[in-house]
């Protein structure tokens, strides 16, 4: 029996407004939440319980497990107040059946991967490691922390995000997903917020503790950002992601009560949620559109994300644009990379408009 932590805890500032009622995790990609696409996949590795670390809006994690049969044990455990990464790796102890020396793997909230985790699990318990951490290369190490081993595999540092470029020692950065032999999370520091990253890890090395990585250079995505959010969801649409979860691959999924018109065209990978509509000569391209919205005639949609009950009127351009929940873009409007209209905003038809050889 192996069990497992699952980080869910976290504020998701990165994806607000999407984030400020459903938390990262629950957010659905691929027409389920996109916790269930982690737990699945723990499930086929073997796992066969799961710790949910919970802290903000615990209260949507319990809602849905309460009326969900995921073919796992899921326990649910909550913190007063959040205590960062390592602190929730801690609080979970007492929901934990493990022996001290049995592994337990932990895995951030929000990482899309094709790590074979059982492999990982195996890796850990042949070598006798404290900690095994899964690491993948990046072409651009300079938004992360490195993670540097030695030939055996045993980590010999963790690094700060580089400055320089002699900094860049390796291109392997910590992943999120971890297996530790149970009695060393015992000795991380109760009641107080810790960082896995910047304290656990650091104090391990410190010891003399042997905290090995494991480098796969498969599917890896942490899907923290809204460009991020959409690839991720394209992915698992497309099957360029593997999940449990999404039992057909295809150019787009349409989920049930969904209207998609027949002059429309929408492809790429685009998820269209429950009841929503998406009309005549509308293009909608490597998105996701949330339960309920609408994409009016005319739209051209490209990566952007669609909130619940959410409008992109006649005409409008949207490239990489994020529209909160229930929002609605009034006919004509051009919006472009990086914006975020918030929940229940309203934007005049043709409020925003760019050259229109774009
Ligand atoms: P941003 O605010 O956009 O950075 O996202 P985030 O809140 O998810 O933070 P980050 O990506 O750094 O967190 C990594 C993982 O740890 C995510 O799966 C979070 O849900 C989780 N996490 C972060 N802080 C906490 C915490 O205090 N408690 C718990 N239970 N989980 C946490």
């Amino acid at each position: 029996m192996t069990e497992a932590v699952l980080l869910v805890g976290g504020q998701g500032t990165r994806l607000r407004p999407l984030t400020i009622n459903t938390p990262k995790p629950m957010l659905p990609v691929a027409g389920v939440p996109f916790t269930v696409h982690q737990i699945t996949r723990a499930r086929e590795a073997g796992v066969t319980r799961i710790v949910l670390a919970t802290s903000y809006r615990a209260d949507v994690f319990r809602e849905f497990i309460d009326v969900s049969d995921l073919g796992i044990e899921v326990v649910i455990a909550t913190e007063d107040e959040p205590l960062g990464t390592g602190g929730a790796i801690r609080h979970a102890l007492p929901f934990l059946d493990s022996g001290p020396d049995e592994p337990v793997l932990v895995f951030n909230g929000d990482v899309l991967t094709g790590l074979d985790i059982r492999g990982l699990v195996d890796h850990h318990d042949s070598t006798g490691s404290d900690v095994t951490l899964y690491l993948t290369p990046v072409d651009d190490p300079r938004a992360y922390g490195l993670v540097p081993t030695d030939l055996s595999g045993r980590v010999t540092a963790f690094l700060e995000k580089p400055t320089t470029d002699a900094e860049i020692v390796t291109h392997n950065i910590n992943a999120g997903c971890y297996v530790f032999r149970r009695s060393v999370i015992d000795s991380i520091p109760g009641g107080r917020p810790v960082s896995v990253e910047r304290e656990t890890f650091p104090a391990l090395l410190e010891s003399g503790a042997l905290v090995t990585g494991v480098v796969d250079s498969g599917y890896w995505l942490d899907l923290g950002t809204p460009l991020a959010f959409v690839q991720g969801s394209r992915d698992l649409v497309l099957g360029a992601a593997p999940s449990p979860a999404v039992p057909s691959h295809g150019d787009l999924l349409v989920l049930p009560g969904a209207q998609v018109s027949s002059r429309a065209q929408v492809h790429g990978g685009t998820v269209v949620g429950r009841e929503a509509f998406i009309a005549d000569g509308a293009v909608v391209d490597g998105c996701v559109v949330f339960d309920g919205a609408r994409i009016e005639a005319g739209a051209r949609v490209h990566n952007s994300i669609v909130g619940v009950g959410a409008v992109v009127g006649e005409g409008c351009v949207l490239h990489g644009t994020v529209v909160g929940d229930g929002a609605v873009i009034g006919a004509g409007n051009e919006l472009l990379t990086g914006v975020r209209v918030w929940p229940g905003a309203i934007l005049a038809p043709g409020t925003v408009r760019f050259s229109s050889d774009r």
